[in-house]
């Protein structure tokens, strides 16, 4: 599969999907939006891929946003368009895929870079990272989820600020929020994220995606997450890392999922 806006490295059971437009900051362009739902496709397909790293090229962006050249033209069907293709390919496509997915945001994560971010399982930030919402000073509201999930991660109150300022928050005040669980040194940053990577692979690849879909269980209109919560539990004891992951512990070794 070749790309001309991401990179995409596989080793030792971890894809590293890097957004690969440095000059624009990581901007997401139509392209990049196609390329990213490929990606993701193609590394929750892979059964060698236990878990995948989200990040951008440089030393600057993560993503500085949606690419405002492409859409600065649009009508209101268009807009709308935009928003609506853009969640289904990418921010609920990732959100929802059952391969842990870690953002390592190492700089500018703005308005749908943010929004990418947030969409991700987990996020962790270099020290340099500055996020936010800047969408309202360019006269539109976030469209990739962001009015949905910020709120979810530092609660309603802050996400009204953030978004209604158009403010930035650096990565510690993202730490204290809530919004980021790491942050480390720059040229630390991969290496954190392949060590929390390596944590997870240790545990059952099957009760991880079962977990994922519990968790976003509560987020879903017309789900209830503790019926969810049943349902997932019960089929997890139909499966072989069940039999593995129980026999492991009863005959004191380590399980091999
Ligand atoms: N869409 C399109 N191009 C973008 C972009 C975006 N969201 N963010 C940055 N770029 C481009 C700039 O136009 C510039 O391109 P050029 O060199 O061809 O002129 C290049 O990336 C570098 O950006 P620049 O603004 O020169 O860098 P900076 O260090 O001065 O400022 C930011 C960095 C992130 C503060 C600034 O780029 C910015 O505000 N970006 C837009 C953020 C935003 O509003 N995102 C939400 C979009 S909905």
């Amino acid at each position: 599969m070749s790309f001309q806006n991401i990179l995409v490295t596989k080793e030792n059971s971890i894809a590293t999907i890097t957004i690969n437009r440095p000059s624009k900051l990581n901007a997401l362009n139509r392209a990049t939006i196609d390329e990213l739902h490929n990606a993701f496709t193609d590394a929750d397909e892979d059964t060698n891929v236990r878990v995948i790293i989200l990040t951008g090229s440089g030393e600057k962006a993560f993503v500085a946003g949606a690419d405002i050249s492409e859409f600065a033209d649009f009508d209101i069907d268009e807009g709308a368009k935009l928003a609506k293709k853009g969640q289904e390919l990418v921010f609920n496509f990732i959100e929802n895929l059952l391969t842990p997915v870690i953002a390592a945001v190492n700089g500018f994560a703005l308005g749908g870079g943010l929004e990418l971010a947030m969409s991700c399982h987990f996020r962790i930030a270099s020290d340099n990272a500055r996020m936010g919402l800047p969408e309202v000073s360019l006269g539109v509201i976030p469209g990739y989820g962001g009015t949905q999930r910020l709120p979810q991660l530092i609660g309603k109150g802050k996400a009204m600020e953030l978004i209604m300022t158009a403010g930035m928050i650096s990565a510690e005040e993202a730490l204290a929020n809530g919004l980021v669980n790491h942050v480390t040194k720059l040229e630390d940053l991969l290496p954190l994220a392949q060590k929390i990577a390596s944590k997870i692979m240790r545990n059952s690849p099957n009760a991880i995606g079962a977990a994922i879909k519990a968790v976003n269980a509560n987020y879903k209109d017309g789900l209830n997450g503790y019926d969810a919560e049943i349902e997932a539990f019960g089929n997890c004891f139909g499966t072989n890392d069940f039999i593995e992951g129980t026999s492991a512990f009863l005959e004191k070794r380590k399980a091999n999922f």
